[in-house]
């Protein structure tokens, strides 16, 4: 990794020490010469020095100009929108066949890649699908999958030890079964006529990739539903890729990395005029 350089212009810093107060990794410091950074190499680069710095005076290897963005506050959400947005939110699984304007592909993924990461690792990826042809292999490629793992639930020899180590997957053999007929006669409710699919992925071997990837997700997803773009979770397919040894999807896709999150979607056949209550919600305060 190059070397970070961070330092803090004595002629313009007003040594509001706000620097020093939001960096995560304690690298500012105050000194009789005025603000120091010590440990640099510590540096997550959240960029929170250079977000905060009232006089522009911090600078950072990693953020050159034209990186670094005054936020106009006047242009944000009000709260009441933002709720507006968390309410009237839904899964989508009804498409027409217009393709999604690029822009809306582009700002979907913007979205999702803004969302925050552990330790700042910013190691999530995404494997945008708009090929028709790579649609329907993704499908059947699930529905293979779920044939495989039904033949081995239901596998007499098999059955008594895997209902014994893992009985909630029995739950979904109506479910599975219901899957593949339907595809039979033509339904696929696997991507319900989606026109495209994002998968979110990140390293196989990372403690928070999991997170990482759900929370770019629901960026996404609210982006999506701010444009007028229509989307649902694609949980068959996560379980399918979950399930399946050989990582044909994966390697459909040419994606090296886990997929922890996938959206599939498409511009909307109808819009939903009314939201509904969800179920009580449940918050112990402490
Ligand atoms: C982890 C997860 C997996 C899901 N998998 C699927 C799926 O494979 N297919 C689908 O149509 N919807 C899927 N959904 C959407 C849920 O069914 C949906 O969120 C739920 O029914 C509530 O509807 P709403 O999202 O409109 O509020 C999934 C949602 C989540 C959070």
């Amino acid at each position: 990794m190059e070397k970070l350089e961070i330092g803090v212009k004595a002629e313009s810093c007003v040594r509001c020490a706000k620097c020093i107060r939001v960096c995560p990794s304690g690298i500012f410091a105050s000194s009789d010469d005025g603000i120091v950074t010590d440990k640099v190499n510590r540096c997550i680069g959240c960029g929170h020095c250079m977000a905060v710095c009232p006089t522009d005076s911090v600078v950072h290897s990693l953020f050159p100009k034209g990186t670094v963005h005054t936020i106009n506050y006047a242009a944000m959400p009000k709260p009441e929108q933002v709720m507006l947005l968390c309410k009237m939110r839904r899964s989508l699984r009804v498409f027409t066949k217009a393709p999604i304007p690029e822009t809306s592909l582009t700002d979907i993924v913007e979205a999702a890649h803004r969302a925050p990461t552990g330790s700042n690792m910013q190691n999530v990826e995404f494997t945008l699908i708009t090929s028709p042809d790579m649609l329907k292999q993704i499908t059947e490629l699930t529905i293979q999958i779920f044939g495989e793992a039904l033949k081995k639930l239901e596998n007499p020899l098999l059955k008594p030890i895997l209902k014994r180590i893992m009985p909630q997957m029995y739950r979904y053999v109506p479910v599975l079964k219901g899957l593949i007929r339907d595809y039979s006669k033509g339904n696929d409710r696997i991507l319900r006529g989606a026109t495209a699919v994002l998968l979110i992925h990140g390293p196989k071997k990372s403690g928070l990739a999991c997170n990482d990837c759900n929370l770019a997700y629901q960026n996404g997803s609210l982006m999506a539903e701010a444009l007028g773009v229509g989307q649902f979770y694609t949980g068959f397919v996560y379980m399918a890729m979950n399930a399946d040894k050989k990582h044909r999807i994966e390697k459909l896709l040419e994606i090296d990395g886990k997929v922890y999150a996938g959206m599939a979607l498409g511009m909307p056949a109808l819009r939903y005029p009314r939201y509904i209550d969800r179920k009580p919600v449940r918050v112990k305060r402490v």
